[in-house]
């Protein structure tokens, strides 16, 4: 195997709201992750919120929220965010972890609500310091540290006062909340990336809107559009050395055969994901989407320079999470689907499934690095990919992920491929829950991505010791040898 390029970001990735937990500690408040309950594959988690009458209600997050309620904590129910896996009082320890495996970059997002409170214009120091002492433990390791502004993170007061990001205010906290971070850390942190998978972005959790509709979706979508654009372009004036991405969940489709309705219906599905691209790294809102508005009576409300300002706020490269691929068959029903990323979608009969029933294809990374590099011609970052599965420990309390092996092997071997053969750019590879932490999906612990285990159950039992996995040496022993050695 050829090594890979000199420079190239060997690391991890997690998000706040899955890992950090101390969710009302040090000056954080409420957020939005924090009133979502855990589950499994079979109970899916629930929102819970408070009605104007002060009824306590419950819903799946693909249902909406009611008109005027808040986000609510039930006393003695479980949500998984507010301990998640205790970085927060873990930080040392699991950098050194890190770095014992020899991480070249860590990708990590931050809680909004730490450093804003209530995700308004104010300045909580106290959670400046905590991000600024992780990011001086990451140098002083020579980690590049990978910042995600916002992933699945919405401030609870936002989305209940301003209906979240369907009103414009809302991008105005943003900024204020960029600006901090931006200026705090300009000297030490110069890969960021706006918002995490804003592909599948909806409703209450994710855009903290009281509904699930397109029209409020794709307006509330204008505003993440608008609010990323300005982010890049405050950052660049903060430090024009900063490079700011953006990130989408980069669920490639292929027709499941060559029907011209298969193929037609993928191509549909494709331009789903390629549309924020689009967006995001042309700086216009592409044809064929404001066809679709104008069929489906979608307005979107513009203010002057607007779209100007989507032109000038491109992004340096582009962050993606891939994990799986899945076919379209439009005669199929919607019954066999299943649900990969958040999406229902057909699974391909050529792949194997993982536990979860997400499709492994290798290839299918490759086939999506070319893809998204004919088109947009930037950089890539692989900032999420991975295995999630049940792990057993046993009795002398190691831990044999050699099914996780072997799916990282294959998908470097195919990120290698993109490189040498294909010519592809990639900054980095940043594999997903390189800790062990919340499904972000089924809210669950025990669908398990780390190379570290962490003694935590669904339930939230455990005592959160943290031990490494067979993965964990295989991993070390790949970045030492810059992706020669993959055995
Ligand atoms: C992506 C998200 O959707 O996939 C992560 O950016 C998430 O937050 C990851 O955890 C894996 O999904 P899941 O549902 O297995 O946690």
């Amino acid at each position: 195997m050829k090594k890979f390029p000199d420079g190239f970001l060997w690391g991890g990735a997690t998000a706040a709201n899955q890992y950090e937990g101390g969710y009302l500690s040090g000056g954080k408040t409420l957020a939005v992750a924090d009133v979502f309950t855990g589950g499994d594959q079979n109970n899916p988690r629930m929102v819970s919120f408070k009605t104007k009458d002060g009824e306590v209600g419950r819903v799946t997050s693909k249902e909406s929220v009611p008109e005027g309620a808040t986000a609510h904590v039930i006393p003695d129910q479980y949500y998984p965010s507010h301990v998640a896996t205790d970085f927060y009082h873990h930080w040392k320890e699991d950098i050194a972890l890190f770095a014992e495996m020899g991480f070249k970059s860590y990708r990590f997002s931050i809680n909004w609500t730490r450093i804003c409170p209530d995700g308004l214009q104010e300045v909580n120091e106290e959670g400046v310091q905590f991000y600024g002492d992780v990011i001086d433990e990451l140098l002083k390791y020579g980690i590049e540290p990978v910042i995600t502004l916002n992933h699945f993170d919405m401030p609870a007061h936002l989305a209940d006062v301003y209906d979240g990001w369907s009103s414009r205010e809302t991008i105005d906290n943003f900024l204020f909340y960029c600006d901090v971070v931006f200026n705090a850390y300009k000297d030490k942190v110069k890969y960021w990336m706006t918002f995490n998978e804003i592909n599948i972005l909806s409703g209450y959790t994710k855009l903290g809107i009281h509904s699930n509709d397109p029209q409020t979706t794709y307006q509330a979508k204008h505003h993440v559009f608008v609010a990323s654009a300005k982010a890049v372009e405050l950052g660049r004036q903060i430090n024009p050395d900063f490079e700011i991405g953006m990130m989408v969940c980069y669920l490639l489709n292929y027709p499941i055969d060559s029907k011209p309705e298969n193929v037609f219906a993928s191509l549909q599905f494709n331009r789903d994901l390629e549309f924020y691209m689009d967006v995001q790294v042309n700086g216009e809102y592409p044809h064929y989407k404001l066809k679709e508005f104008e069929r489906e009576g979608i307005e979107i409300k513009m203010e002057d320079g607007d779209l100007e300002l989507l032109k000038r706020g491109t992004v340096d490269y582009i962050g993606f999470s891939y994990y799986m691929t899945s076919v379209s068959d439009v005669y199929a029903s919607e019954e066999g689907r299943v649900i990969g990323n958040q999406m229902a979608v057909h699974t391909n009969p050529y792949l194997e499934v993982s536990d979860w029933g997400w499709a492994v294809d290798p290839l299918g990374l490759r086939v999506a690095l070319s893809k998204i590099y004919d088109r947009y011609r930037v950089p890539m970052f692989i900032v999420e990919n991975g295995l999630g599965a049940y792990d057993t420990v046993e009795e002398d309390g190691s831990i044999n992920d050699d099914y996780r092996i072997n799916y990282l092997r294959d998908h470097i071997k195919a990120m290698n491929d993109a490189i040498h053969l294909d010519g592809v750019e990639l900054l980095g590879y940043t594999p997903w829950g390189c800790i062990d932490l919340v499904s972000a999906g089924t809210g669950e612990m025990e669908k398990r991505y780390g190379f570290i285990h962490i003694d935590l159950d669904n339930d939230g039992n455990g005592d959160m010791s943290r031990s490494k996995k067979k993965s964990f040496d295989w991993y070390k022993q790949v970045i030492e040898s810059n992706g020669e050695n993959l055995d």
